[in-house]
């Protein structure tokens, strides 16, 4: 499967410019391919508010907005698109930079973006296709002045900020990766191919666990097909589950064993040395022997499928030297007996996965062919010998992007979509003075993979 190149279909082809006050950021589009790119702006759009629009505007200029659809190659969301004011903060950690880059490779309709960011970040410049942002320092009355806010940080910073960020009639929509209020009654726990329809009317929105996400994105159309009664999980997941930090320990710790420096790398992010070893803990222990990353897995699966409060999923959690991208392996039980062809067919046809089942050639999922890529990769799919109804099967997925970066920025394409995210910016008409260079987008956004 394709990782969402957005065809405006609304356009056979379409011209779609987002000026910001650095410059534009362009897509142009056909249902076969898209390109994109960023020009400079002229100083005369400088002190604009932005502009998004395509041929449809020019030949209509009194248009205030247009409806565009983009498609992620199987499933189409109709944006009534304007454009937004959009804030991240944390966007010099793991997941708030993916987050840029995600806004950038989706083109998702930027007007100003605002990187907030704690006094070890802020001053810093940050290089975007939408120009280069100064890091400010985090403010909630900064922040509010946004339309949509991106929280990479951690959970006590979203509690103590996240709802005073989007209070009231004016306050903007607070998108939270953190596990803050996750399971807050009445705070939508949201992977849009899931459950999108929970985040209308709502202002803040959780964001679930990488690993849910990832394992959900392959168990949802399996779910749908078959009825699922038990799930029974085993991870295996990168250094980068634990942000920036966790990624240079696995590096130095590496480097410092393989030039001869240390027997046994140091750890201060992981409980034990992760260079050359597997440790079966992440996050803190629970009174029932779990740790709080299994229980999320549990405690997630619930909500966001809407499953009962005491539905049986369980969980393995195991933390492995890798750089980036989680993998699981999954025993689904169903209520009704499991076909393989029907389920790989299901597989293939669900949004943002991509079937890699073909043992004979060596293609199965695998971090290093999952990172990077927008859809989670499923395989080594097959009728469980253990028990009735059930399958087994292998995910990988990286979870900087559908576990965190790429599935928040999904979750707000789907409340423009639903009218739950709207620009208090004017938007203005089309500019014809910019001349765009254009930039193929990078292949991951492309192809299938
Ligand atoms: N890593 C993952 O795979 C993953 C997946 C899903 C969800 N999450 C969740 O996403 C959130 C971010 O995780 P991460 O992995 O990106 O962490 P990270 O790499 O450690 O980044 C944390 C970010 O938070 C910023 N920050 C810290 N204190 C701040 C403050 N007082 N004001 C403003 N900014 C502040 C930091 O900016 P400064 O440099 O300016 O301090 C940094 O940009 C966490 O809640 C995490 O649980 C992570």
């Amino acid at each position: 499967m394709g990782p969402y190149p957005h065809s405006f279909s609304a356009l056979q082809l379409s011209t779609m410019k987002f000026s910001t006050a650095a410059g534009a950021l362009f897509a142009i589009s056909s249902s076969a391919s898209t390109v994109y790119g960023f020009a400079p702006a002229p100083s005369s759009l400088t002190a604009r508010a932005l502009t998004f629009s395509s041929v449809h505007s020019v030949r209509e200029p009194s248009r205030r907005s247009h409806i565009a659809s983009f498609s992620n190659r199987r499933t189409t969301i109709s944006m009534s698109a304007g454009t937004f004011n959009v804030g991240i903060v944390g966007a010099t950690g793991a997941v708030g930079k993916e987050i840029v880059g995600c806004l950038e490779k989706r083109s998702f309709p930027v007007n100003g973006l605002r990187i907030f960011g704690s006094e070890r970040s802020a001053g810093k410049e940050v290089d975007t296709k939408f120009g280069k942002v100064t890091v400010e320092l985090f403010s909630e009355e900064a922040a509010r002045e946004c339309d949509v806010v991106f929280l990479a940080v951690d959970g006590d910073f979203s509690l103590k900020h996240a709802e005073n960020i989007c209070a009231g009639d004016d306050g903007p929509v607070v998108i939270d990766n953190s596990s803050a209020f996750r399971y807050k009654e009445g705070i939508p726990l949201c992977v849009p191919e899931i459950n999108a329809e929970t985040t209308k009317g709502k202002k803040l929105i959780a964001n679930p666990n990488c690993t849910t996400a990832i394992g959900l994105m392959a168990v949802w159309p399996l779910h749908k097909l078959f009825g699922l009664t038990k799930m029974v999980m085993s991870t295996y997941q990168a250094a980068s589950g634990a942000g920036q930090p966790g990624m240079d320990e696995l590096v130095e710790g590496t480097r410092s064993v393989l030039n001869g420096e240390r027997d046994v790398a140091e750890n201060k992010i992981f409980a034990h040395p992760l260079p050359f070893n597997v440790i079966p803990h992440i996050d803190k222990f629970q009174e029932n022997g779990y740790t709080k990353e299994e229980m999320k897995v549990t405690w997630e699966t619930r909500k966001i499928c809407g499953l009962a409060d005491d539905f049986p999923v369980s969980c393995t959690a195991v933390r492995i030297p890798t750089s980036r991208a989680h993998s699981e392996s999954i025993v689904a039980l169903f209520e009704k007996p499991v076909d393989v062809a029907a389920a790989r067919k299901a597989l293939e046809e669900a949004p943002g996965v991509k079937l890699r089942d073909d043992p004979e050639k060596l293609s199965y999922p695998m971090p290093l062919t999952a990172t990077g890529q927008y859809d989670i990769e499923v395989g080594r799919l097959r009728k469980n010998i253990a028990f009735d109804n059930a399958l087994e099967f292998f995910v990988c997925g990286d979870q900087l992007l559908r576990g965190a970066a790429l599935n928040a920025v999904i979750v707000a394409e789907a409340m423009i979509d639903n009218g739950s995210l709207k620009a208090k910016a004017s938007v203005e008409s089309y500019s014809p003075d910019i001349t765009p260079t254009l930039m193929p987008l990078p292949p991951t956004c492309h192809k299938s993979s």
